[in-house]
């Protein structure tokens, strides 16, 4: 396949066959991811594949409080999490979160299913080897999350190009300490986001995104678009 092709046509994969993926695949995808790139080449990221049906569902009973706060935010127009959010708002907001729980419950999905996907795996990041230039600016962190997040695109990409599909979730990082404990995870250990991967059941559908001009601009953010050739 194209890069570019690949580049552009793959979707976040949320409904999979039941056929597994096994361990060499894993492992193959993983040898190619780990040519990712990281700040100072530190490649902290750490994997965990979780196969135990037990921890499969406590981690997905980590994810679905996170999940139904995201759709309660979102249904009331908010960006769902936004560390921009008026902190009221989301509250009021939260407060709905036991209606897409009931939901959730009456009608799963992938979130209430997740523990079900063909392999879930916990991507992880080792504090000791981020180097996270912006942790003394007055906002969230950001450049941190830049040494693991190429990583794990490159596994849904490694994935797709072996036939296979899968999403990036953060939700279980609401819930951090709980993930960290159900996998024995040393100190200065993150959650970094958990990734489902199977067989899609779908076929890749167009992806909707912004064109360039509408986020590319000359010398300043005010600038002129950058218009293509
Ligand atoms: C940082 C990040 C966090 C995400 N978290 C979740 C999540 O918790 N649950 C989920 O179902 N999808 C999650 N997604 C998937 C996005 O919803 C998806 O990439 C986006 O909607 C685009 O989907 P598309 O490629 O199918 O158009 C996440 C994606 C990213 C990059």
């Amino acid at each position: 396949m194209e890069l570019s092709d690949a580049l552009t046509s793959t979707p976040a994969t949320r409904t999979f066959t039941d056929r597994p993926v096994d361990d060499a695949t894993l492992y193959a995808i993983l040898d190619d991811a780990r040519f990712a790139p990281s700040g100072g080449n530190r490649q902290g990221w750490r994997v965990v594949v979780v196969k135990d049906p037990v921890t499969r569902r406590a981690l997905r009973d980590a994810y679905l409080p996170g999940w139904y706060e995201y759709l309660a935010m979102t249904t009331e127009g908010m960006t769902p999490f936004a560390s921009t959010n008026a902190p009221d708002d989301e509250a009021a907001a939260i407060a709905r979160a036991a209606d897409f729980a009931s939901l959730g419950a009456a009608n799963p999905g992938f979130a209430e299913h997740l523990d079900e996907v063909p392999a879930l795996l916990v991507i992880l990041a080792d504090l000791t080897c981020l180097a996270t230039v912006d942790r003394d600016l007055d906002r969230v962190g950001l450049a941190g999350g830049a040494s693991i997040y190429p990583f794990v695109w490159s596994i849904l990409l490694g994935a797709r190009q072996r036939g296979l599909g899968g999403v990036m979730t953060t939700m279980a990082v609401r819930a951090e300490a709980q993930v960290l404990s159900l996998i024995d995870a040393p100190p200065d250990t993150a959650v970094a986001a958990v990734v489902a991967l199977g067989e899609p059941t779908e076929q890749i559908s167009r992806l909707r995104r912004a064109p360039v001009e509408q986020f590319t601009t000359i010398d300043r953010m005010d600038g002129e678009g950058l218009a293509p050739a």
